[in-house]
């Protein structure tokens, strides 16, 4: 007896969803909302470790560089050692706006510092194009795009850090400013600053070796909890415990040794490159927690534990600090902004500035903020 032509249907059936169960494995994540930011791509980790490989290697061997060499009597006496240098690094998604104002601030001063320069592959030729030739150091060719909330902002730091550690072995301090970052005293009191500052701390003595970075280091932000647990749960264990987790300022002043740890460090990286979980994407700023994380395991005595960089945070927006109109900027406010707490340093640098401030800020740069 021939079975009906519906009797083979079950088997289809089966069949069919036999099949489909590997459909549905390859078709969900296409058709499901990602779990995940998205992370680094692998083409843009691998320049930066070849990159970061040969910094560390250079910087370790400084000898090899003669003007530099302060290993004692060769055949012509012992060489001079340079000044220390300021490496300037601008972190910018747009342009450099307040150049006009940075080139006053750098005119005079240029045998004590070098630029280098992150900016958006899209933007880089024309941030290139627009600067004045005293301000066009080094554009990196080498910038990846960068977004927020993601661990891009790391990666572009350390590029810079790594460029600058390559490029002059006299570069010895480490200013990582944004495109709306502007100077609040002028560059001869900041370089005071920077070399006065191993005086001041009886641990550390006045060896030159010893001098510390200024970057913000903070262990009780309410938010930290949070912020740990962006990627997932116990994601960050064994190399990074919550009691070690800190927050503080992207914008620091590092110094050399601290910008070679930095460049040096794979340990930490692999934790804090994880893209954050989708759902907790408002508890993502990776850029705020590795670099005073970092510092604060490796040498917590060689860092200030605060930044030279001034913030108002008051009626934050969606994490973004209160930006100053061209309305806003007086004298009085540039004066205000210098002050610290008493215990520490004035503020040298200060943001959120809006473009249209540039105007403003140029009429008060000559009487108020590059003068004493
Ligand atoms: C900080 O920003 C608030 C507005 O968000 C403003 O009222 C206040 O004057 C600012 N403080 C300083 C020191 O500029
Ligand atoms: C100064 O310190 C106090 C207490 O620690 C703090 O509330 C305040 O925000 C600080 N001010 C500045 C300008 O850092």
């Amino acid at each position: 007896m021939a079975s009906p032509p519906y009797a083979a249907s079950p088997y289809v059936l089966s069949l069919l969803l036999l099949l489909s169960i590997p459909a549905v494995f390859l078709l969900a994540p296409r058709l499901l909302p990602p779990k995940t930011l998205p992370s680094i791509p692998d083409a843009d980790e691998s320049d930066d470790l070849a990159l970061f490989r040969r910094a560390v290697l250079l910087s370790s061997t400084p000898s090899k560089n003669p003007s530099f060499s302060s290993s004692g009597a060769g055949v012509f006496g012992r060489r001079r050692q340079q000044q220390p240098k300021v490496a300037f690094l601008f972190l910018t998604n747009s342009d450099i706006v307040f150049s006009p104002l940075w080139e006053k601030y750098f005119a005079g001063n240029h045998h004590l510092l070098n630029l280098y320069i992150h900016a958006d592959p899209s933007t880089a030729a024309a941030v290139a194009a627009a600067l004045t030739p005293s301000f066009r150091g080094h554009v990196i060719v080498g910038s990846k795009a960068t977004q927020r909330a993601s661990a891009t902002l790391i990666s572009a730091a350390r590029r810079l850090l790594a460029t600058a550690l390559l490029d002059d072995p006299s570069n010895h301090f480490f200013a990582l400013l944004s495109q709306s970052c502007i100077p609040i005293h002028p560059f001869p009191t900041f370089y005071k600053t920077l070399l006065s500052d191993n005086n001041k701390n009886p641990q550390i003595g006045r060896n030159r070796n010893r001098r510390r970075s200024f970057i913000e280091i903070l262990d009780n932000e309410p938010t930290l909890h949070d912020r740990y647990y962006a990627r997932g749960d116990d994601v960050m264990l064994p190399e990074v415990p919550y009691d070690s987790f800190r927050v503080g300022s992207q914008f620091f002043v590092l110094v050399r040794r601290h910008a070679v740890m930095v460049v040096r460090d794979r340990r930490l990286w692999n934790k804090f490159k994880m893209p954050c979980l989708m759902k907790r994407k408002n508890s993502c700023y990776p850029e705020e927690h590795y670099f005073p994380t970092l510092l604060d395991m490796q040498d917590p005595q060689g860092c200030t534990k605060f930044t030279l960089t001034r913030v108002n945070w008051t009626d934050s927006v969606d994490g973004h600090p209160h930006t100053y109109l061209p309305e806003e900027v007086s004298g009085e406010l540039i004066r205000e902004l210098r002050k610290s707490n008493g215990t520490q340093s004035e503020y040298m640098f200060a943001r959120k500035f809006a473009p249209e401030c540039l105007k403003p800020l140029m009429e008060i740069a000559d009487s108020v903020i590059l003068r004493e």
